[in-house]
């Protein structure tokens, strides 16, 4: 069995998109033949249509952007929902992850994946919305099933099963092991960083922009 993998994030580099694909393939890599794709720009290639052609099953991996999906991926899903598939029982499954600690807020954007798939015409498999995205890939390698990770990797397990068996599950929502507050604190002090990293001050942050 081929299953895609396909990375949503517009980032080339350090996305947690790509985090949680890297631990999605320590379940599945034993299971199942796995190709990876790349959607980071709003082209789907010739070679990439052929590749995801030859697959049971696509995984898409993708960032909570304004509560929906990323404009490129949109336009990704345009293109994939006009070429002319020959494979056309093919299972969609959706891993959505955001910057909030609440991984429910994640449920829209994969609404908007199942919608596309009933449009296009691929069946469903169902997905995981995934918060506290926002600490992934800064977080050291810990063992699978343990650590703040322990909820994801729970649910990346649970999903696998459904994939390899081609079955649907009920969106399930999971957030990082990690207080609420200090997600919170960690994610203040990273703005006021970046922003003065950009020439700003961090007062700036409030401001009431007209
Ligand atoms: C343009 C933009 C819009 C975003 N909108 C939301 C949002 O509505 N809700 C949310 O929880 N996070 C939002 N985020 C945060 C991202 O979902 C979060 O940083 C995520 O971890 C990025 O995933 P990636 O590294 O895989 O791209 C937004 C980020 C950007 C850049």
């Amino acid at each position: 069995m081929k299953i895609a993998l396909i990375n949503g994030s517009p980032k080339v580099n350090n996305s947690a998109s790509g985090v949680i694909l890297e631990d999605l393939k320590y379940y599945i890599s034993e299971k199942a033949e796995i190709l990876d794709i790349d959607f980071h720009k709003s082209v789907v290639s010739e070679e990439q249509l052929k590749i995801l052609n030859s697959a049971e099953a696509w995984v898409f991996a993708y960032p909570l952007y304004v509560d929906g999906i990323p404009s490129h991926l949109l336009s990704c899903l345009v293109q994939l929902e006009k070429a002319r598939l020959q494979n056309h029982n093919i299972h969609i499954y959706g891993i959505v992850n955001c910057g909030f600690y609440e991984g429910i807020q994640a449920e829209f954007a994969l609404k908007i994946l199942q919608n596309w798939c009933i449009k296009a015409g691929f069946t469903w498999g169902g997905g995981i919305g995934i918060g506290g995205g926002g600490c992934l890939s800064m977080m050291p390698k810990t063992k699978y099933g343990q650590g703040p990770k322990a909820p994801i990797h729970k649910a990346l397990e649970l999903i696998t099963d459904k994939i390899i068996r081609h079955e649907t599950q009920e969106n399930n929502y999971v957030s990082v092991a990690f207080p609420r507050f200090l997600y919170k604190m960690a994610a203040e002090m990273g703005w006021r960083q970046l922003i003065k990293y950009n020439g700003g001050k961090a007062k700036d942050l409030k401001k009431q922009w007209k």
